[in-house]
């Protein structure tokens, strides 16, 4: 599977890279400026009035600035072309979702490309003027954060964000009981899910897991593939993706091969001579799966989104899971 991205630039960045930076990414040098501000006052009444913002205000020789600074510096530009106003608070601003993204003990300081922005208000000529004129933003998305991007259950209508510049690919680092992970995702495809130091999910699965040698998983609303990748890098002999919406069977395969269980289209024989364990991924409605699948598994984990009736996937699947845990 081809690792590039789509916008063909290096947007997915080898784990090893990622890991190689991961205390000091993000963290102050000793020479980054302690400018602060406050994400509830207006960011108007906290400026000189001669103060001109622009990619070079409060960064450091170090080529980072503080979030806030970079948030300040969008809501400047967005103040300029009247889609916010004098009282818009930094907090108001936008949802920033930055990249890679893993739980941060303070407020980072970004380097260039490391953010994507989320706003309901802004238009392609604004994203446009925020994508050239803040280097740390590498993209900009229109939606609302309350709307769940993908398909909630068979019955609901797909929702995207759109994306009006730059690229939507970013990743989080997963911390697992069997080491890190790394989930890309185009953002305006895949629901926005903030990584936890300890994920309550990932313990969940982790617990029954514990119950088996070597089980055999049907992760079958896989989204970006996070359960059943920590189950494969887990004990895990089998693991079966599954997921309604093609963007999230699409990423899944490729955070399989970033995580280093590449899929093999043609061959899947070759995974298991290599490494013993066996995977692969359908773009299926759950209710389809237990005539396409001809096996029965140990494990099905059934992670809707919140307020889905989990019945209709419960009953899809029973006669092909020994125990459905639902997520
Ligand atoms: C909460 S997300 C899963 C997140 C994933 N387990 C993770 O941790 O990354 C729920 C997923 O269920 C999928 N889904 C909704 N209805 C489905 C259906 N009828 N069949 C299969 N998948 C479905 C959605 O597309 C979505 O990706
Ligand atoms: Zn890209
Ligand atoms: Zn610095």
């Amino acid at each position: 599977m081809d690792l590039k991205c789509r916008c063909n630039q290096d947007c997915i960045t080898p784990p090893d890279e990622i890991l190689e930076k991961i205390d000091s990414r993000y963290y102050p040098c000793k020479n980054c400026p302690e400018l602060r501000l406050k994400k509830f006052k207006p960011l108007v009444e906290q400026l000189n009035s001669n103060q001109r913002i622009d990619k070079n205000w409060g960064k450091c020789n170090c080529g980072r600035r503080h979030l806030d600074l970079v948030v300040a510096h969008i809501l400047t530009l967005m103040q300029e072309e009247g889609i916010k106003d004098e009282k818009t608070t930094l907090r108001e601003t936008c949802v920033p979702l930055i990249t890679p993204a893993y739980p941060l003990n303070t407020v980072p300081y970004l380097p260039e490309n490391s953010l994507i922005i989320l706003s309901s208000e802004i238009n392609t000529k604004i994203a446009k003027k925020i994508l050239n004129e803040v280097p740390e933003v590498k993209g900009v998305l229109k939606g609302e954060i309350k709307d769940t991007v993908g398909i909630k259950d068979s019955q609901s209508n797909p929702k995207v964000y759109e994306l009006l510049a730059g690229c939507d690919m970013r990743s989080d680092v997963v911390q697992t009981p069997y080491g890190p992970i790394f989930i890309y995702k185009y953002q305006g495809e895949i629901h926005v899910e903030f990584p936890k130091p300890l994920s309550p999910k990932i313990s969940q699965l982790k617990r029954v897991m514990e119950k088996y040698e070597d089980p055999k998983i049907l992760d079958c609303t896989c989204g970006p593939g996070t359960l059943g990748i920590t189950a494969l890098k887990g004990k895990a002999k089998k693991v079966v993706f599954n997921d309604i919406w093609y963007p999230a069977a699409f990423i899944t395969s490729l955070n399989l091969e970033v995580n280093g269980f590449p899929v093999k289209l043609t061959n899947h024989k070759e995974n298991l001579v290599a490494t013993g364990k066996y995977w692969d991924v359908y773009c299926l409605d759950v209710k389809e799966l237990g005539s396409v699948l001809n096996e029965k598994f140990d494990i099905c984990l059934v992670d809707t989104f919140p307020g889905v009736d989990t019945n209709y996937f419960e009953t899809s699947i029973s006669d092909i899971c020994g125990e459905i845990v639902i997520i």
